[in-house]
């Protein structure tokens, strides 16, 4: 029987609650060991929960010979410095979505994680359902694939954080902070070949951030395989729909959990999982954090693991480059100068809906 790995956590803001209550969760497996924050106080209230060390120190915390592995919970800015420092420490380390900020950065993380022998796991959450495993485990049965549809929107009323307020357009909001997701589940289907050619719109609808809220990419790939992808921050009635167009008939996959091939319904959540997949906060997410620290335990011990690691998330993180730069190329009209009165959402204020900790 393993030992419960010493986890270090780095951010402890919002997703980090859901890490948290994963790991709770699992107590023969993983235990917290120190809890780190740029602020002091975000720190503390964590450790204090879990008997950990709270600290403002990044690297006293890796220099403790309890911790095994690391968890990134930190804005996307600081992804690169701290999933670096980890494995330049020697720990396993978990990257919460995206890897990096850009592809270079990214690469360089996998590269750095083979040459300390480390693993390194990017935080592709939603991989980790009962209806994507099942996808994977029967993906033979269904022929070959033609094609993959992707539409999530959901609705954030202005920044749920204050750095989503601050990036810059050229950094990507959506794009950056959402698409991760959906362009997980693409690659993930589309196997080791990256598109051969990328299309992208996007646009902001909403005052209270600089990025692109909302956006649509058509994405090419070798074999004739095409994927589409619709990401939105501006709908109220939450869409979380996949469709992939097999030579033997269309899998649906809806609010991540019910699983239809041909219409038949194959794989369901148990009750109460889907409340309303149509409003914020209506599904427990819990579990998809749940199985994602199993694997990254298994992959920890070096045993088989459905953890997305380095590698193949950096490609993911380059293609999002590759789709910034094209949205930038033509729709920067649409995003940079403020949405005009007429089209602007109705929005008085941010209104912060925790749909992780808060099920409502
Ligand atoms: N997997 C998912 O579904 C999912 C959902 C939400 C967010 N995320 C990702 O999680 C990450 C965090 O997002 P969030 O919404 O929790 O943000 P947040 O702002 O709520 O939390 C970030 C925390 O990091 C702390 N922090 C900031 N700079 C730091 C530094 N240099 N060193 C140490 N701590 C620092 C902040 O004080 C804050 O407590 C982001 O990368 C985001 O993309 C993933």
């Amino acid at each position: 029987m393993d030992r419960p790995l010493g986890v270090c956590l780095v951010g402890c803001g919002r997703i980090a609650g859901a890490h948290l209550a994963a790991l709770a969760a699992l107590p023969d497996r993983l235990r917290l060991v120190a809890a780190v924050d740029a602020l002091p106080d975000a720190a503390a209230r964590v450790a204090q929960a879990h008997g950990a060390v709270a600290t403002t120190d990044l690297a006293l915390a890796l220099g403790l010979p309890e911790v095994d592995v690391v968890l990134i919970c930190s804005p996307n800015d600081a992804h690169f410095d701290h999933a670096m420092a980890a494995i330049r420490a020697g720990k396993h380390v978990l990257v919460e979505k995206p890897l990096a900020p850009t592809g270079a950065q990214a690469r360089a993380l996998a590269q750095a994680a083979e040459a300390a022998g480390v693993v390194l796991a990017a935080g592709h959450t939603y991989r980790h359902g009962p209806a994507f495993h099942y996808l994977l485990d029967h993906w033979g049965d269904f022929g070959k694939l033609m094609a993959v549809e992707v539409t999530s929107c959901v609705r954030w009323n202005g920044p749920q954080a204050p750095w989503w307020a601050t990036r810059a357009p050229e950094e990507g909001l959506i794009l950056s902070l959402f698409a991760p997701h959906s362009l997980d589940f693409v690659q993930l289907c589309m196997g080791e070949d990256d598109p051969i050619r990328v299309h992208a719109e996007a646009a902001r609808w909403q005052t209270g951030w600089q990025g692109e809220d909302q956006a649509m990419i058509l994405l090419a790939y070798p074999g004739r395989r095409m994927a589409s992808v619709h990401i939105s921050y501006n709908q109220p009635s939450i869409i979380d729909r996949k469709v992939l167009h097999f030579s033997k008939g269309v899998v649906e996959i809806e609010d991540g959990e019910f699983l239809r091939f041909n219409r038949e319904l194959l794989v369901e959540p148990p009750a109460g999982v889907v409340r309303d997949g149509r409003v914020m906060g209506g599904r427990d997410l819990g579990h998809y954090f749940r199985i994602q620290l199993e694997e990254f335990v298994e992959a920890a011990h070096g045993r088989p693991h459905r953890c997305v690691t380095g590698g193949q998330a950096a490609r993911t993180i380059d293609l999002i480059d590759r789709i910034l730069a094209d949205a930038r190329a033509h729709a920067a009209d649409a995003i940079d100068p403020p949405p005009p009165p007429e089209l602007a959402l109705d929005i008085e204020q941010a209104v912060l809906v925790d749909a992780f900790q808060n099920r409502l």
